[in-house]
């Protein structure tokens, strides 16, 4: 097979936009990317065709990953144009709200897990048929966050550790799909930003001064690490023994997908 089909939500910008470039430049891969600004995924599509000479090998979609008919369009476009769906990299997220749950707002916290972990639920649903006979993969991205539990993170913490479930519940479901968690480390996008410039006066202090302290001291993730090894994943690195796992992006085991300027600082297997 030349170039397999694969999904990537949240591919905008951040760790999902990184993923696509490598899926594409790297593990000859055809890109159905899905995001809500536009022009991001126009530029994906003209990055594909200018500097990689790809033509046809990125469609988009655009629109809200909480809306069905945002998920319906994605598939209907990855089969009419390749014929088959062979991964997932379901990666939109947003780690709003921060608040205690004595203050949060009970919308915002309901948004979060429509977006982190709902989405995520409906795209399953809507394509396993597909990644069973394609023996597909699908790579979710965690968090770090899924495991530890952060002061005022509550529904950050709570989607990401029930994706951390889901994949293991697909994994026991799904025996011809290979399903995984991946912790990316911490990624230098806009997420960050978000917690630098909104979490100081909710945060704990010692988390949030952390996170400051990280990107100050340049020790933030370039999202195309973690990227490099979640595109290998999903277009096959990922093996039926890795099934239902939650990895560290850069566990031993995914060693030769990495970059060689890889960050071995966080080379540790967090759980499995
Ligand atoms: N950065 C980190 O340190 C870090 C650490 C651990 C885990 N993660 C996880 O990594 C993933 C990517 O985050 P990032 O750091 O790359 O953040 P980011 O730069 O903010 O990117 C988030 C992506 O999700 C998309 N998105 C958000 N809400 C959406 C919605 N309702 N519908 C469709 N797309 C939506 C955004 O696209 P549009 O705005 O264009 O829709 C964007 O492409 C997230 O799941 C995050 O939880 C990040």
């Amino acid at each position: 097979m030349s170039h397999p089909a694969i999904v990537v939500t949240g591919a905008s910008r951040g760790i999902g936009r990184a993923v696509a470039e490598a899926c594409l430049k790297t593990f000859n891969a055809n890109v159905l990317a899905i995001a809500r600004t536009e022009n991001a995924l126009n530029s994906l599509k003209t990055y594909a065709e200018k500097e990689l000479n790809a033509q046809g090998r990125v469609e988009t979609v655009v629109g809200d990953v909480t809306e069905e008919r945002v998920i319906d369009e994605a598939v209907e476009k990855c089969l009419k144009h390749w014929g088959r769906i062979d991964g997932l990299v379901i990666n939109a997220g947003i780690l709003e709200p921060m608040e205690t749950l004595a203050n949060i707002d009970l919308d915002e916290w309901r948004r979060n897990i429509e977006v982190n972990l709902l989405s995520a639920v409906t795209l399953l649903k809507k394509t396993i048929p597909h990644l069973r006979s394609a023996n597909g993969r699908v790579i979710a991205i965690s968090s770090g966050a899924s495991v530890k539990a952060i002061h005022s993170w509550s529904a950050y913490c709570v989607s990401k550790s029930a994706i951390n479930m889901l994949i293991r519940c697909l994994a026991l479901e799904e025996p011809d799909i290979v399903a995984v968690a991946i912790r990316p480390g911490v990624v230098d996008t806009a997420m960050q930003t978000v917690v630098r410039t909104k979490g100081s006066n909710v945060m704990a202090e010692q988390d949030h001064s952390r996170f400051v302290g990280l990107h100050a001291s340049n020790q933030l993730l370039s999202p195309e690490d973690p990227a490099h090894v979640i595109a290998g994943l999903v277009v096959g690195g990922a093996k039926k023994e890795h099934s239902g796992g939650y990895y560290n992006w850069n566990v031993e085991e995914f060693a030769e997908l990495m970059r060689k300027n890889e960050h071995s600082r966080y080379a540790t297997r967090v759980i499995t």
